[in-house]
């Protein structure tokens, strides 16, 4: 077996362990929402217990399975390591469908060579993203393919702009949330519809089952993409930000061409990446 499928089937196992503990708290929640237990960017960007919680764990067991690896987690930050592996994880991305308990939620474990604090230096290449709620679990390892459950992976041919299904994300401030709403008015009239699911992970993992036809977001990071990138590029899909960039918080596209080229030149005419309402918050 590839290090990069050992690696896969690693971050399957912990993040399966990851979603059990999130059912397990649903349980004994009895139906009662989850508690805040701080907030981030704005009053809307929540932490629950469940959150540190998740990335506690993870990060306990990658301790104990692959001590040299760095690992960086939306909760607790960067930890280097010493082999220029760095794991990259999304305890629970979707936190406010999680508070709200609407099931499109998901633990994400990725694995990364270069970088994963600098846009463009980071490249996936072991992944899974799992959804308690559902139990779907997205697996990819870099060169091997991609797969929902036992089913392998492969991006249908896509259709034009007009008749895509594009699922799209937004911050949580609200200056960044204006400018995204004046690029969505211009994306809204050009395409079959518009899919605001609630977690950047599902997105991408939904392109990469054919459940959307093309994602974009501007504000992601890192630890949002890095597992379901790999589980889309594996697929056949490909992602990119706009006027030649590597997708980052500026802005990621993700489909497949030609839905991938006419996304990424509606999104540049509108200004998605660069609009002065956006360059804050
Ligand atoms: C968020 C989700 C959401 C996206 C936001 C992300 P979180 O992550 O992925 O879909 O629109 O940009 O911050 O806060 O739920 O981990
Ligand atoms: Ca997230």
């Amino acid at each position: 077996m590839s290090d990069f499928k050992g690696a896969m089937f690693l971050a399957e196992q912990i993040a399966r362990e990851a979603g059990e503990l999130i059912l397990r708290g649903e349980r004994d929640r009895f139906g009662e929402r989850p508690e805040v237990e701080s907030t981030k960017s704005s009053p809307t960007d929540v932490v629950t217990a469940m959150d540190r919680a998740v990335e506690d764990l993870l990060r306990r067991r990658l301790a104990e399975a692959r001590p040299g690896d760095g690992v960086l987690g939306e909760e607790a930050g960067l930890e280097a390591g010493t082999t220029g592996l760095t794991w990259v994880l999304d305890p629970i991305d979707g936190t406010v469908n999680y508070l709200y308990r609407i099931p499109s939620y998901a633990v994400s474990v990725g694995l990364v060579t270069g970088d994963p604090t600098v846009p463009g230096d980071w490249q996936p290449v072991a992944a899974c993203v799992h959804q308690p709620a559902t139990g779907d679990t997205w697996t990819a390892a870099s060169g091997e393919g991609s797969w929902l459950g036992d089913r392998a992976l492969r991006l249908s041919p896509v259709p034009e702009l007009s008749q895509a299904l594009v699922g799209t994300g937004f911050g949580y401030r609200q200056q960044r949330r204006t400018g995204q709403a004046r690029v969505l008015t211009g994306v809204l009239p050009k395409v079959r519809d518009i899919r605001r699911i609630g977690s950047a992970a599902l997105d991408l993992c939904g392109v990469a089952t054919g459940t959307l036809d093309a994602y974009y977001e501007r504000g992601v990071n890192a630890w949002d993409i890095a597992a379901a990138s790999l589980v889309l590029t594996e697929a056949g899909g490909a992602l990119c930000g706009l006027r030649g960039a590597p997708p980052s918080p500026e802005m990621v596209v993700a489909s497949a061409d030609p839905l991938l080229s006419s996304l990424v030149e509606l999104l540049t005419e509108l200004d998605a990446d660069t609009d002065p309402a956006l360059t804050e918050g």
